[in-house]
């Protein structure tokens, strides 16, 4: 089938459900055109608790479905490709964490949102790239294990005097681009800013002129007065630039950068979950309850 025919059934298809499709800034461009609402992990959380839809379709990864779930447990959340997992996520299991919390009694335990359900049910507070500092400044503790992205808490141990405790997990998409080739590219692109996001690592985040979320980069692309801006984040977020900014050039940081997993998802997985309601995703209540806690925590710092 045609892209402007799956559009239309799933469109079509949306309403007799009433259903919602949330995709992400990385997912394909055909996705993200047909989506109610595009955002990044904290808007998406977001319009997953606030929604009035029976269904929500959730075209992005594993943990996002899940938050979705969490957030809303008695709507039907569909994650059309159920292998859309994330390499970040994978990164830290339960028993590590207890772990880690032995070691470090008294701490408080902030996870990024890229972690599975089990994993928020075993912290305090959740965070995403867009409100990491502000989250960890609103905890009473000095000292905080953040998990499971070690970029990210080092990021944010610059804009707070508590002891952050990073664990060792990082994005691949994001660790993997180096400084040589940041370095390269603002070779080409003389005086072009560069704009990152805080799943870099350290020494990348350092040429930025601008670290924020996906949706902190659009935002900075849209407020600066250059033409052109060089993005080290994935690929996908160039579809929202080009068609907000249209006048304006983005230029990828390393055309490498791309989510496997938040690729997979195509419009004919999303039309065929809607018609068949799976595979959908519910997170048992024992995780859940304790796992809500910790992202309403979270969506109350704002
Ligand atoms: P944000 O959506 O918070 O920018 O995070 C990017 C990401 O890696 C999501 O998987
Ligand atoms: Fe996970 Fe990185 Fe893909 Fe985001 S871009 S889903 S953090 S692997």
């Amino acid at each position: 089938m045609e892209h402007a025919d799956l559009k239309e059934k799933i469109k079509a298809t949306l309403k007799e459900k009433n259903g919602i499709l949330l995709a992400h800034y990385y997912q394909r461009d055909e996705v993200q055109e047909i989506a109610d609402f595009t955002g990044d992990s904290l808007g998406l959380s977001f319009e997953a608790a606030r929604t009035k839809a029976d269904v929500i379709v959730f075209a992005g990864v594993h943990f996002m479905a899940e938050s979705a779930s969490i957030l809303s447990p008695e709507k039907t959340v569909l994650l059309p490709r159920f292998d859309a997992g994330c390499a970040l996520a994978d990164t830290i299991t339960v028993e590590a964490l207890e772990k880690e919390k032995k070691k470090y009694p008294g701490a408080a335990v902030v996870t990024y949102i890229n972690s599975s359900a089990a994993i928020k049910a075993a912290s305090d507070i959740c965070c995403t790239s867009a409100n990491a500092v502000r989250v960890v400044q609103s905890l009473a503790e000095k000292r905080v294990l953040m998990i499971p992205d070690g970029n990210l808490a080092r990021y944010a141990a610059k804009f707070t005097d508590k002891e952050i405790i990073p664990w060792g997990g990082a994005c691949p998409v994001h660790q993997d681009l180096t400084p040589a080739e940041v370095l390269a590219v603002k070779a080409r692109h003389p005086g072009a800013k560069f704009a990152a996001h805080p799943e870099c690592r350290e020494e990348v985040l350092k040429l930025a002129d601008f670290v924020g979320s996906t949706s902190g980069i659009i935002e900075y692309a849209g407020k600066i007065g250059d033409t052109t801006l060089i993005f080290g984040t994935e690929l996908g977020i160039l579809y929202q630039l080009r068609t907000r900014y249209p006048a304006k050039t983005f230029i990828p940081a390393s055309e490498k950068m791309v989510c496997e997993t938040m690729k997979l998802t195509t419009l004919g997985d999303i039309l065929k979950a809607l018609t068949d309601m799976a595979p959908a995703v519910k997170v048992p209540a024992a995780i859940r309850v304790p796992a809500k806690r910790c992202l309403d925590r979270m969506l109350a710092v704002g």
